[in-house]
């Protein structure tokens, strides 16, 4: 099975980005360890990072045929964008939505995702483990 593993705004930044709430692994780090875990999953696992919204909608389309589900981050477009979540709901494929941090102990902002609602699962809080078990999750679903 293929996974496309989706990083949405300023996670191009993880190792520098506020490392006490992100922790201190690049998110070139986070793709190889993602992919690594894929391989012993048996899935293959394409990552991709956006600072774009509409670049991020594209991809979640384009997956349509070529991938079997979607993990994503969607960082700040979690909690904004209507348009990321039309786009599961238009491919309707299994997405799994993780966070590294637990948003739910942050601000109030935070605490609400549009991605939820249209999401197999949420993981949050874990730091980079929850894409493991995202795709540990994908690997016993798919
Ligand atoms: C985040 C949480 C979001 O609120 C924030 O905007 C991010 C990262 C996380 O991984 O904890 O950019 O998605």
């Amino acid at each position: 099975h293929r996974v496309l593993v989706l990083n949405g705004p300023n996670l191009n930044m993880l190792g520098t980005r506020e490392p006490q709430t992100y922790g201190s692994q690049t998110l070139a780090d986070i793709e190889k360890m993602a992919i690594a875990e894929g391989k012993t999953l048996g899935l293959e696992v394409t990552c991709r990072q956006s600072n774009i919204e509409g670049e991020l909608v594209t991809w979640i389309q384009q997956a349509l045929g070529n991938f079997d589900a979607i993990v994503i981050n969607p960082g700040a477009y979690s909690h904004t964008s209507i348009a990321i979540h039309d786009a599961f709901r238009a491919v309707a494929l299994p997405v799994i939505e993780v966070h590294l941090s637990n948003i739910y102990t942050r601000e109030a902002f935070r605490h609400h995702s549009y991605v939820s609602p249209v999401a197999m699962g949420v993981i949050c809080g874990l730091g980079a483990t929850g894409y493991r078990l995202a795709l540990h999750a994908l690997a016993e679903k798919l």
